[in-house]
């Protein structure tokens, strides 16, 4: 079953007379359970797709439909409502709030969402990520892996449709990443999660069910939909 899709996406940035088209005319669909990586060199307009995917930025040209509807016909209001409810985010940078222990910054987006957490899905969450000993530490005094860990949690929380991760282990060693990825990997098919990762590392990508390559923001190669 198809869980997101977007057509004839385009993303055009203009700086004076000059126009980078970072997405060119891109329509793919992805399956719901799925593992796809999304690959291809610095600047072929991997994190820009990812951005417009998870509605994070808007496109140029082009749709993104969730649930039949393309995501930019809702206000900036609904779709943070929608992004907070049904997406999952996880960045190279692990942006989370130093003021808080790690399991405050994991509750964070329930909270936001004014919702009670689920206790027993949350517990199986930290217990497959192995951090239920790190939550009461601040991120400061967590490793590099760790910290990473409990970004995958917090975006895991409100157990979302679809987890979105840029370069998730790019400020990691190339041990801890594997390490992380797996854990990923393993988290979201447990959990019928379909995952949409970008990266430029072949190692990493090669762990997918499905490999999109792009070149100067056209899709060059897609290994096709298959759900491993
Ligand atoms: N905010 C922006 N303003 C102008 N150009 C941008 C912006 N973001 C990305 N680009 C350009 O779009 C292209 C694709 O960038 P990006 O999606 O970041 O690639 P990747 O993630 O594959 O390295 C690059 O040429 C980049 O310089
Ligand atoms: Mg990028």
């Amino acid at each position: 079953m198809e869980v997101l899709r977007c057509e004839q996406l385009s993303k055009i940035y203009r700086s004076g007379s000059a126009a980078v088209r970072a997405v060119d005319n891109i329509s793919l669909s992805f399956e719901q359970g799925g593992f796809t990586a999304i690959t291809g060199k610095s600047g072929s307009g991997k994190s820009t797709l990812l951005h417009l995917l998870s509605g994070l930025d808007r496109p140029t040209d082009g749709q993104v439909i969730y649930q039949d509807k393309d995501l930019f016909r809702y206000n900036d209001n609904q779709l943070s409502v929608l992004r907070r409810r049904r997406f999952g985010f996880v960045f190279q940078a692990y942006n989370l709030v130093g003021e808080l222990t790690a399991q405050e910054n994991i509750l964070l987006p329930v909270m936001l969402d004014n919702r009670k957490p689920d206790e027993a899905y949350l517990d199986r969450l930290i217990g497959m990520l192995g951090i239920g000993d790190r939550l009461g530490h601040l991120p400061g005094a967590l490793s590099g892996g760790q910290q990473q860990r409990v970004c995958i949690a917090r975006a895991l929380a409100n157990k979302p449709a679809i987890l979105f991760a840029d370069e998730p282990t790019g400020n990691l060693d190339g041990r801890t990443g594997r390490e992380v990825l797996t854990l990923m990997r393993s988290v979201s098919a447990e959990l019928g999660i379909t995952m949409i990762l970008v990266t430029h590392d072949l190692g990493v990508a090669e762990q997918a069910d499905r490999i999109i390559r792009l070149e100067d923001g056209r899709v060059e190669e897609d290994s096709g939909a298959v759900i491993g």
